[in-house]
């Protein structure tokens, strides 16, 4: 737990948030090159992959020497063609090298990419969708009583109605690791405890120097006065459960991410 200072400078968030909500998940996938979405090309490109990016780029693409390769497309949109590109010439002026591949090898290695860091939604995901709604609305698992989709389910947690818009990787760290810093903001659990003596627990949604709106545990918004407020303190640990690695089988989480996957309002064909 850490207590933040009650006046602190919110205009940040907000403009990471804003430029979040514009950008996240955005891939530019203009190229019709046929390697894109074939397997064989997207396992030949994981080969070439492993033996000739990993060392920097990391195994999962999360980083190393070079950069997180799944994160930077959330804040610097690429395209098939910008990757074509850099791995063919590399970044001058930066560790990034040239490769001697050829054309083909390097649309391997492109389609690879693009099944890793582009839209959940565009790519070919394992898993049986329909098993996978069922549980994300069962109870058992619960998470249709903090999320909603298309407007049905809990207000608790993010609105997932376009989470297929994220890569695939992200959306299963979400499920599975809790990394907070790849959440959007808005979803902060937070502890108020008001001048007139009243506890309130619950998610920050749009805190500014001024006010507060806080989601309760029974999805019940409450619209706060800053200065009615004594004391905020923000949590460190997720409220969303850190124990579905455990919960669901690898068949069930396959299921889950295919459905979440498919979650987007943009049209794919
Ligand atoms: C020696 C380390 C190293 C190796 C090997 C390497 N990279 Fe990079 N890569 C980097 C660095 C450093 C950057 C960041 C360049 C910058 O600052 O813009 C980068 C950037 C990139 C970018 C982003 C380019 C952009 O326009 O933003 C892509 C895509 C990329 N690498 C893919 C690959 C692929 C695919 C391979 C394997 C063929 C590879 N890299 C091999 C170090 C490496
Ligand atoms: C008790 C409430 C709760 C439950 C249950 C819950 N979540 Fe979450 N979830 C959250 C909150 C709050 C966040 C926002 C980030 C954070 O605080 O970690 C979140 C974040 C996410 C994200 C990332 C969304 C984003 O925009 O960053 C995904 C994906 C997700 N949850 C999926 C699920 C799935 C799938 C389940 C069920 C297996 C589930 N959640 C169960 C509360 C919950």
């Amino acid at each position: 737990m850490m207590i933040i200072p009650m006046i602190r400078a919110v205009p940040l968030c907000i403009l990471l948030a804003a430029a979040l909500s514009a950008q996240h998940g955005r891939y530019l996938s203009e190229s019709k090159n046929p390697a894109i979405g074939d397997p064989q090309s997207i396992a030949a490109g994981a080969k070439l992959y492993a033996t000739s990016c990993a060392g920097c780029h990391g195994p999962d693409g999360s980083g190393g020497r070079g950069p997180n390769l799944v994160r930077r497309s959330l804040w610097h949109p690429l395209s098939d063609e910008a990757i074509f590109a850099a791995i063919q010439k590399g970044v001058p002026g930066t560790d990034m090298p040239p490769t001697r591949l050829s054309d083909e090898e390097t649309w391997n290695l492109v389609a690879f990419l693009h099944s890793m860091i582009g839209p959940a939604s565009e790519n070919k995901v394992p898993g049986d969708p329909a098993a996978g709604e069922r549980i994300f609305w069962s109870q058992s698992t619960g998470c249709s009583n903090c999320h909603s989709i298309a407007g049905r389910g809990g207000r608790l947690g993010p609105d997932l109605t376009n989470i297929g818009g994220r890569p695939l990787g992200l959306i299963k760290d979400a499920v599975l690791k809790r990394s907070r810093d790849l959440s959007l903001a808005g979803s902060e659990g937070v502890t108020v405890k008001l001048k007139n003596g009243q506890a309130l627990e619950g998610v920050a949604r749009n805190r500014s120097n001024y006010s507060l709106q806080l989601v309760d545990k029974s999805g019940n918004l409450h619209l706060l006065s800053m200065s009615d407020v004594s004391e905020l303190t923000v949590s460190e640990r997720s409220i969303m459960p850190n124990d579905y690695s455990k919960r669901l089988s690898r068949k069930e989480l396959d299921d889950l991410l295919s459905y979440l996957a498919r979650q987007t309002s943009r049209r794919t064909n």
